[in-house]
């Protein structure tokens, strides 16, 4: 079994084989700059991971890993302009590195970047077929996310249950067909490939929960994204809901009143806020549910029916996803 670090690599040289020279540079260049910033490689690594369990040989699952990837990378790039984001991966975002226009283009160039990959991952006509559906549904999936997550930014009544519809969408669906791709092409049976799909659901879920929580309380030079950037934005996460949810009526009115006043300084916005979430604990709410949603993917990857050696790197890959700070 390949471990996480040679994967990384392996994927790494791919992107590199996969360098775009082409013109107009305007265009192609700031795909080149998002994709070789230092992002984690989660995703590609995950499916060749998973591909792996079931079969030696993982070329074939390379363009799928490099397709995802760039999928990922595209609704990073208008993210942050719809987030009004400056900072990704510790280094400027294509927004403001270019400008809007270009982030725009370069990231609708992206998105069928990662079609072309797909069209040509393999032979098996069977199997691409699968991957092509699975992919173009989850990617109908990512943008309902994306206009959840917009559209609770100005909604005062959203509740955790609407919440954890909307990351189910932007986030975890990815994730879960992610592993179902690398299933997919490494041959397992429809029942292991499921039981994959629904245990990235649930760690995808954790890691937008985490991916939250790191928001608030990371450490921007780590976390390479500004500290603070869902308060500024009223983003209806679920450090605020859990607050709303535990806090007595002037806290929560409180909280509201700070959360949606556009007049205040960003710092003093963040700091306020902060100091109602500590009040309240919220941290420690935040990290049982990931810890749930993690012993729930781990139920699902107990299920799947290869010999535990062969699932070792794929569960540090879990471990190392619960407890990062990046
Ligand atoms: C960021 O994804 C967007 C979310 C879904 C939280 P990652 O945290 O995987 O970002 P990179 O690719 O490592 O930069
Ligand atoms: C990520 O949500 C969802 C997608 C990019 C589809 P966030 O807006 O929380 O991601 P970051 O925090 O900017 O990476
Ligand atoms: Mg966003
Ligand atoms: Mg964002
Ligand atoms: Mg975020």
């Amino acid at each position: 079994m390949l471990t996480f670090d040679e994967l990384k690599s392996i994927f790494l040289d791919y992107i590199n084989d996969n360098h775009f020279d082409e013109e107009p540079i305007g265009l192609y260049h700031p795909v080149n700059y998002l994709m070789n910033l230092p992002g984690k490689r989660i995703r590609p690594v995950a499916c060749l991971m998973t591909a792996n369990i079931f079969k030696e040989d993982i070329s074939s699952a390379l363009p799928i890993a490099y397709s995802i990837e760039m999928f990922h990378n595209f609704t990073l790039m208008h993210d942050d302009i719809m987030d009004d984001a400056d900072l990704r991966r510790s280094n400027e975002t294509v927004h403001i590195k270019y400008n809007v226009n270009t982030a725009i283009l370069s990231g609708d160039l992206m998105m069928i970047m990662s079609y072309k990959h797909l069209i040509e991952c393999c032979d098996n006509l069977v199997l691409k077929d699968k991957i092509l559906r699975l992919f173009t549904n989850t990617a109908i999936e990512v943008c309902e996310g994306q206009q959840y997550d917009m559209d609770f930014e100005t909604q005062d009544d959203v509740s955790i249950s609407r919440y954890l519809l909307m990351i189910k969408l932007k986030t975890a669906v990815l994730v879960a067909a992610t592993f179902k791709a690398g299933a997919i092409i490494g041959g397992a049976s429809d029942e292991d490939t499921d039981n994959l799909y629904k245990y990235g659901l649930n760690l995808g879920l954790a890691f937008q929960i985490q991916d939250d929580i790191l928001d608030t309380y990371g450490d921007q030079n780590t976390f390479g994204k500004k500290i603070g950037g869902d308060i500024v934005q009223n983003k209806k996460t679920y450090l605020y809901l859990k607050s709303l949810e535990m806090a007595d009526k002037e806290s929560a009115d409180r909280l509201k009143a700070i959360y949606n006043n556009t007049d205040i300084p960003e710092v003093e916005k963040i700091k306020k806020v902060k100091l109602i979430f500590d009040n309240l604990n919220i941290k420690e709410q935040a990290d049982k549910l990931v810890a749930e949603l993690t012993e729930n993917a781990m139920d699902h990857f107990n299920a799947i029916s290869v010999p535990d050696e062969k699932l070792i790197e794929i569960k540090k890959l879990a471990e190392f996803l619960l407890k990062r700070s990046l």
